[in-house]
């Protein structure tokens, strides 16, 4: 099919690698110049596994094509993919790119077309979106909403073997046609209309952080009552009405989507006059988790880190992205930096972006020099590497040997008995 993502972000590339993959012709648009001149010689504004590679490949093989020209891509598209950011502006859902982005796509319709929107909007936009669209063009097209729920670091993979695809549409025609685009990737299909499958999207994006904050609130009553959080989780999501995941203890969550879109939930709650008070805890909680764990650093440090090293390792909102959204780890660094610690941060690959976010410390990509002399190891984001790390030699290099796992990875009774004192989050 003639496909068009609209969007270069991350989950428009996505999209149309995958899809480019499977044979079908598209195109990206995107405004920013720098990017799609970028992405036209096979650069990738970010990183994440296997997609460059995907680009690159589709781009040679004349399937995948990059402009900022709308009427360059929309007129032979049969399927248009609305894949730009929905920011929060003083919580409020930004719907100003996708105003715009349907506005451009409006006029520069040729032919019908199916316009289906990714990006994560408040439930019910379509209608006045298609209001919207037909002040610019006479010519007819459907709507739909087809959610996004690919994970970074993950996301070629996610994409392809989903947990599900949920189509909303209220035609019929659109719905096959969208079900024959999607017929490679695997996984449920569930069909809807396009306010029900845009409330899926939001409701997903915070049962999953709730999961996350209800274990964080265990996790403290366990360092109380000297339970391990793991084993707890463990027990608790062999129930499988529970599930096992996202019920990881440890520094809160971050990233682009969860804080935004349980904010987002709560605000479009108001305005329906529901006071969404499980949601509202669900973010107090992974706010207070952040102070929670400074504190824990700062008593393991004997009530003070002033002056003292500590290094942090990690500092992408999770491992296998370069992305620090929200990430835990600038507020863990604001706090300590604030309490007078040197700090000495690392990160595999997400140096530059913190480069251009915090200062005041020192980066180092090798975590054994960046532990040289130093009084603390803070694990803040659980990178492959960092998991694997050889202790024996650590223990020599630091000058005091204390371990605070943020993510609750490393094997405390073998640290302890290297001479390491440790403490993880409800340990
Ligand atoms: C999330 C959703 O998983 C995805 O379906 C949606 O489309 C976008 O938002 P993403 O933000 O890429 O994806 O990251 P995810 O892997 O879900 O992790 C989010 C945050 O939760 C990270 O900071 C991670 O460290 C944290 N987390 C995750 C926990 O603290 N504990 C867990 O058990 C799992």
């Amino acid at each position: 099919m003639n496909l068009t993502i609209i969007g270069a972000g991350f989950v428009g590339l996505v999209t149309a690698a995958v899809f480019a993959d499977f044979k079908n012709q598209v195109w990206v648009v995107d405004n920013d110049k720098d990017k799609i001149k970028k992405l036209s010689s096979g650069k990738i504004p970010f990183y994440e596994p296997g997609l460059e590679k995907l680009i690159v490949k589709n781009f040679k093989s004349d399937r995948l094509k990059f402009t900022t020209d709308y009427s360059q891509a929309i007129p032979n598209a049969e399927i248009i993919f609305i894949c730009v950011g929905t920011p929060n502006k003083d919580g409020e859902i930004d719907l100003g790119y996708i105003k715009a982005s349907t506005k451009s796509v409006a006029q520069n319709l040729k032919r019908p077309v199916i316009v289906v929107i990714k990006s994560t909007v408040p439930p019910g936009i379509n209608k006045e979106l298609e209001k919207w669209m037909k002040k610019y063009t006479q010519v007819s097209f459907d709507m739909a909403s087809v959610p996004e729920f690919l994970s970074e670091g993950r996301a070629i993979e996610n994409t392809l073997r989903s947990y599900r695809v949920v189509i909303g549409a209220e035609k019929k025609s659109v719905v096959e046609k969208l079900l024959k685009l999607h017929h490679p990737i695997s996984g449920e299909r569930l069909i809807c209309n396009s306010t029900t499958a845009q409330m899926i999207k939001y409701a997903a994006n915070t049962f999953l952080p709730t999961k996350i904050s209800f274990a964080n609130a265990i996790a403290i009553l366990c360092d109380q009552f000297g339970a391990d959080v793991k084993k707890v989780m463990l027990g608790v999501g062999m129930d499988k009405r529970i599930g096992p995941d996202f019920l990881g203890a440890g520094v809160g969550y971050g990233g682009s989507c969860f804080p935004k879109d349980v904010a987002a939930l709560i605000k479009l709650a108001q305005k329906v006059n529901y006071n969404f008070k499980i949601l509202k805890a669900v973010e107090q909680t992974n706010q207070e988790q952040i102070n929670y764990f400074v504190q824990k650093v700062i008593r393991l440090c004997d009530g003070s880190v002033k002056d003292k090293i500590l290094v942090i390792l990690g500092l992408a909102f999770k491992p296998g992205t370069s992305d620090m959204r929200e990430a835990s780890s600038i507020y863990i660094i604001k706090a300590l930096k604030k309490k007078g610690a040197k700090l000495r941060v690392c990160d595999p690959v997400a140096i530059p972006t913190a480069k251009k976010i915090i200062s005041g410390v020192k980066f180092f990509t090798n975590p054994y020099k960046a532990l040289k002399r130093a009084e603390v190891l803070v694990l803040v984001t659980e990178w492959k590497e960092y998991q694997k790390l050889n202790f024996k030699k650590i223990k020599k290099l630091m000058k005091r040997p204390i371990v605070v796992d943020g993510r609750n990875v490393y094997n405390q009774k073998q640290l302890e008995k290297l001479g390491f004192i440790y403490e993880g989050i409800g340990r």
